[in-house]
């Protein structure tokens, strides 16, 4: 007799995956010039393997003119001499499969660089043509058309216009170098479209959509009503969604559980979650949490208000710290020993949540901000008046060695960006054989974490906990207890308030800190620790 086999369905891969984001210049120089690139990336996978990641997201690689490190594309379908070339690319593709770990590549769909041929010929052609209808043209305002079309400004500071010699102006919301294109025009629809088959055809896992949610712009451009805030024109236009549901179309042609990830800097959970409703993007980095203070009031928030939101539209969260746009956590946590510890505990937290977490290139290492001087700034963001700039994010991996480059490049390369001497005690050689080292806790964190995957609810419970310290739950028999408290917090205080009252809080599974005085019975300022209850636990 024939009997059907129940069908289990598996849960795509990336909704509970760790993805450990590379910005490919500062991660390994393999040619020696200074800057990484994807040979680089390809022998360091066996670290990356080791470390524990399901998938890398690779930073622009592109043929670039590199004004913005790569983010001002000139060919979308080519790899910059810079990073090697597409054998490169496709071997790099190949060996990470082969070890386990899936690739994520980034799109940038709100500009081309200003070296694209499409803006070249747009330049060269007359104002109204079909060469300048791909981008965003205008006539100027005021006498003459002497000022820009609007008042709208540069992400990296200065007005987002630039005027042509005929006098009209285009449109940049970062870099002059960085056009922004005109998604209400065909052209620009259809060759994004080729553009992510030509990468998914090669065997992409996914995309990280860059500036997803600016692509279209209000009609008629008007003013900005509220400058540099998030309410401006440009920002989270209802149109855009219309793209992501054709992007899903196609990410759905194809077997694998491809994805994509948008880069949405919006100002809610709520305008966040539109942009993985289910016809959508599979996910949105949730910049809350990156954003949230030291504070377990404010995790909190950020989980319960994360969680009601992609709930209601049946998605799975992201969680993220840090990225190559933002001040590394350990600085923003107050650098030093409690910088580290916080990030740390951070870390071991978000691991806890259900859904997927991305980790930045160097995070492991606890790497802090470094001091770039000025004179080696590279950020448009500085160069354009636009603040401190991103370059302290960005400085190149420490790998080994004592002195610069640290075997981030062979002896002698100059990296980039200057790596500071106190890195000599931050490289992966030196943290490779310390027990306590942060990178050994990040590799006994993901661990444990490819343990639980899979056997938890994606419930979460967050009981009522004294101040400062935030409690998550799940079943069966989860507990992270993070304090962000000054004080040490004892575990007899967490099980009398919590649903575990009863039960305990189980076998102490890993501490981003000290583990003995978890054992003790205490959770220490700065720390998070997970517990695990199993089937017949009764407390202590
Ligand atoms: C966001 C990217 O993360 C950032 O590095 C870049 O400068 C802008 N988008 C412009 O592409």
């Amino acid at each position: 007799m024939h009997t059907a086999t129940p069908q289990v369905t598996q849960p795509p891969w990336w909704r509970d995956a760790v993805c450990y984001q590379i910005y490919v210049r500062s991660f390994a120089d393999a040619n020696g010039d200074g800057i990484g690139d994807l040979e680089g990336i390809r022998s360091r996978l066996p670290y990356l393997a080791r470390l524990g990641v399901d998938a890398v997201w690779l930073t622009p690689f592109y043929t670039s003119p590199q004004h913005d490190h790569g983010y001002d594309v000139a060919d979308f379908r080519n790899v910059d001499v810079r990073f090697g070339n597409l054998d490169d690319f496709d071997a790099l593709l190949t060996e990470a499969h082969v070890l386990g770990i899936r690739v994520i590549v980034d799109i940038v769909p709100n500009h081309t660089s200003s070296e694209h041929p499409w803006f070249q010929e747009a330049v060269a052609a007359k104002p109204g043509s079909r060469a300048r209808e791909r981008y965003i043209f205008l006539d100027g305002s005021g006498r003459g058309g002497r000022k820009p079309p609007n008042n709208w400004l540069s992400h990296f500071g200065g007005p987002a216009w630039t005027q042509l010699e005929d006098g009209q102006w285009y449109l940049h919301l970062f870099d002059r170098s960085q056009p922004d294109v005109n998604w209400r025009n065909k052209e620009v629809r259809d060759e994004y479209e080729s553009v992510l088959r030509f990468w998914l055809d090669r065997g992409v896992d996914g995309f990280r959509i860059d500036v997803a949610h600016s692509l279209y712009k209000e009609q008629g451009l008007p003013d900005a009503r509220r400058r540099g805030g998030l309410v401006a024109p440009y920002h989270d236009q209802p149109e855009v969604h219309s793209v992501y549901r054709r992007w899903h179309q196609i990410l759905e042609e194809y077997d694998g559980d491809r994805m994509a990830i948008a880069e949405a800097w919006v100002a809610d959970e709520e305008a966040m979650a539109r942009y993985i409703r289910p016809d959508e993007l599979q996910q949105t980095f949730n910049f809350h949490w990156l954003l949230a203070p030291w504070s377990a009031a404010s995790f909190r928030k950020v989980i319960t208000d994360t969680l009601r939101a992609v709930g209601a539209v049946e998605a799975s969260p992201t969680w993220v710290l840090s990225n190559h746009d933002v001040v590394r956590e350990v600085t923003r946590y107050g650098d030093g020993e409690a910088g580290v510890a916080r990030s740390r505990a951070a870390t071991l937290t978000m691991l806890a949540l259900p859904g997927s977490s991305y980790i930045y290139q160097g995070a492991e290492l606890g790497l802090p901000q470094a001091e770039v001087p000025e004179e080696h700034r590279q950020d448009p963001a500085w160069l354009r008046g636009g603040g401190v700039g991103r370059d302290g994010c960005r400085v190149p991996i420490p790998w080994a060695g004592t002195k610069p480059p640290y075997g981030f490049g062979a002896d002698g390369t100059t990296p980039w960006l200057p790596q500071p001497s106190s890195w000599r005690n931050l490289t992966v050689e030196a943290q490779d054989n310390d027990a306590s080292s942060t990178l050994n806790f990040f590799r006994r964190a993901l661990a444990a974490r490819r343990t639980l995957v899979g056997q938890l609810d994606r419930q979460v419970r967050l009981p009522r906990t004294p101040p400062g310290v935030l409690v998550i739950e799940r079943e069966p028999g989860l507990t992270c207890v993070l304090n962000c408290g000054k004080r040490a917090v004892s575990l007899s205080r967490l099980t009398a308030a919590g649903e575990s009252a009863s039960r305990g809080l189980g076998d102490l599974l890993i501490s981003s800190g000290d583990d003995s005085a978890v054992t003790a019975g205490t959770v220490p300022p700065d720390t998070a620790a997970w517990f695990r209850r199993t089937a017949g636990h009764h407390g202590s």
